[in-house]
């Protein structure tokens, strides 16, 4: 469970994220919306600890993740998996090795033929078996955005989120990541946080939608629900989206 508590986020004199409080349940495929610099990606790197809140906490499983020494602060990034809004894969790793990445930094190093066998496995979650010895650009974007998804899953998180997982790709791209996001969430029985614009991805995924605007949360419920919704604001970027 996470528990995010009069969360505030400022940049110098910028108020991002203003007194947000809500529990994410463990299992849940929330989605988050908002308008561009409406504060989503703040609040994703906050839940990883990139970045520190100016005021409140967030707690996963009961611990407060700002309290955290160096060595728990690993520890909660390995039960954390996050697909950032580029894919953000290391250009001269090849496949193989930008997967393998989180195993590696772990303070006691796995055998080669546990993380070889490891990498194939999340690989084929992904459909991408094979691709190991390839370069990311030598691969399509939603080839790189699944490969940034089995990177994620490599180290078995308990949470995922994901960063505009679907944006500027084409529908039937977006839609198989959709599917896949669909897939871990049942078979790896995780919590994931979607952060996104696609109305298809926020209507195809999640089972929760919340909406930040201005720095705070205005709304929160199911899909149904947020259909219905009679804040202006809401209907306004469910009729047409938001920029
Ligand atoms: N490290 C930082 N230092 C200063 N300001 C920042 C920093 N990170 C983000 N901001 C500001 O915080 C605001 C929210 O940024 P954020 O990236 O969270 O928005 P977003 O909702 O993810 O937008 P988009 O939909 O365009 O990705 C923006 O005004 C941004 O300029
Ligand atoms: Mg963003």
């Amino acid at each position: 469970m996470i528990k995010i508590q009069n969360l505030t986020k400022r940049f110098a004199d910028k108020t991002v994220i203003e007194n947000m409080t809500m529990d994410i349940p463990d299992g849940q495929k929330l989605a988050v919306i908002g308008p561009s610099g409406c504060g989503k990606s703040t609040l994703l790197r906050l839940l990883i600890c990139l970045l520190a809140p100016t005021g409140g906490k967030i707690l996963v499983d009961d611990v407060d993740i700002n309290r955290l020494k160096e060595y728990d602060l690993m520890k909660l990034r390995r039960k954390i998996g996050m697909v950032f809004q580029s894919s953000a894969l290391f250009d001269s790793m090849n496949i193989f090795e930008n997967v393998a990445f989180g195993l590696r930094q772990q303070e006691k190093h796995p055998p080669e033929n546990y993380i070889k066998e490891k990498v194939k496995e999340k690989l084929k979650m992904v459909d991408l078996d094979g691709t190991q010895e390839y370069l990311p650009s030598e691969l399509s974007g939603g080839m790189q955005k699944r490969i940034s998804l089995a990177r994620a899953i490599a180290t078995d998180p308990k949470i995922i989120l994901y960063d505009e997982p679907t944006t500027g790709l084409d529908p039937i791209t977006s839609t198989n990541i959709e599917d896949m996001i669909n897939k871990m969430n049942k078979e790896l029985n995780v919590t994931s946080i979607i952060v996104t614009h696609q109305l298809s991805t926020i209507f195809r995924t999640s089972d929760r939608i919340v909406m930040l605007h201005e720095g705070r949360l205005i709304e929160s419920g199911s899909v149904e629900q947020t259909k219905a919704s009679e804040n202006p604001i809401v209907r306004n970027f469910i009729k047409g989206g938001l920029p």
